[in-house]
């Protein structure tokens, strides 16, 4: 593996006009991105997990320069894009593509398959011909376990299952290095998340794609990722090796995520911590530890006042709690 990210994002923040606050007094600001600095390697799949709400397809989509950054810098493969324009964007557009939750909504109900796809390929001139464009659509349907003259059909003809390997299919069709895949599993049926996951791995391995692989459940990326992040109201709040993530969690909003995760475990109602109330609203947000009034172990007078950075525990692995 080299040295050198594919994809890193360095000191980011996102704001978003929030609501009004009446007559006058203008829009509050909205920090969904609040300093995050990420890097995914090569061939790597790097697992972002959180709630909903805390800034996670923000963060993904801002990587792929889909949103403007407030402030902060990205970099793909090395190149500073951050401030690039659209047409200079072109090149790179090609290589970092998104996969969504929910396909559906993402495929023009009126398109056929093979119309999807071949769109996707015209747009970066990626086909020479009508049969050159036949026969590459027919290979992307293989590619992610469908059959050909399924490019025929409509999207409301396939299940959920089979509309993610369509979108999986369009973000492949222009040949990316790197896939920002939100929460590819979280609308589908437990059953058949496995097939999509593999899917991916397998995908990954005869490609050599690098994933963001987005989840609010950590165990969804348990499997399929060499490193983690959790990330809480716009920040970063863990990092680890996956197996120091689910074997050693030192931040407590970490191991609450996974304890309140259904898992096979006979004894994890002794150590189950539960996540009580939502997470607070990004445009309010609490004073000091932005996770103290959830916590079960904040201490008055400390992280209800100072706001903890992320510190190197042991090698590979950081925390932003003043008590881990
Ligand atoms: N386009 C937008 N305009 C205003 N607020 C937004 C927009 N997109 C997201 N947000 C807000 O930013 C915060 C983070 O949202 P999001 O990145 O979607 O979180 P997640 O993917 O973790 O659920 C939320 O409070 C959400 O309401
Ligand atoms: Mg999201």
């Amino acid at each position: 593996m080299s040295a050198q990210p594919i994809a890193r994002v360095e000191a980011l923040y996102k704001s978003f006009r929030g609501p009004s606050r009446g007559i006058g007094r203008g829009r509050a600001e909205l920090r969904a991105v609040d300093g995050v600095t990420l890097d995914v390697m090569p061939g790597e799949t790097l697992g972002l997990v959180g709630e909903s709400g805390c800034g996670k397809s923000t963060l993904g989509r801002l990587f792929l320069r889909l949103h403007e950054p407030t402030s902060g810098r990205i970099y793909f493969e090395g190149r500073d894009i951050t401030e690039l324009s659209q047409s200079q964007l072109r090149p790179y557009r090609r290589k970092m593509q998104i996969i969504f939750q929910d396909p559906y909504s993402s495929l023009n109900p009126r398109m056929t398959v093979r119309a999807a796809l071949a769109e996707a390929l015209r747009v970066h001139g990626m086909v020479s011909s009508a049969s050159d464009e036949q026969e590459r659509v027919a290979a992307l349907l293989e590619r992610v376990g469908l059959r050909p003259e399924h490019m025929r059909r409509y999207p409301h003809e396939f299940s959920g299952g089979q509309r993610q390997r369509i979108g999986i299919a369009r973000a492949l069709a222009v040949s990316p290095r790197f896939i920002v895949a939100d929460e590819p599993v979280s609308a589908l049926d437990v059953s058949i998340r496995a097939q999509i996951v593999n899917l991916l791995s397998d995908l990954q391995e005869e490609l050599g794609l690098s994933y963001l692989f987005i989840a609010h459940d950590l165990h969804v990326v348990e499997h399929v990722s060499r490193r983690v992040a959790v990330m809480y109201l716009g920040r970063v709040v863990e990092r680890a090796t996956s197996q120091q993530i689910y074997e050693d969690p030192r931040h407590p909003y970490t191991r609450a995520l996974l304890s309140a995760a259904p898992v096979p475990d006979p004894d994890a109602h002794k150590r189950r911590l539960i996540l009580e109330g939502d997470v607070p609203s990004p445009l309010n947000p609490p004073r000091g530890c932005p996770f103290h009034p959830r916590c079960p172990i904040a201490e008055k007078g400390l992280c209800d006042r100072e706001v903890p950075a992320l510190r190197v525990l042991e090698s590979g692995h950081e925390a932003a709690c003043h008590l881990a």
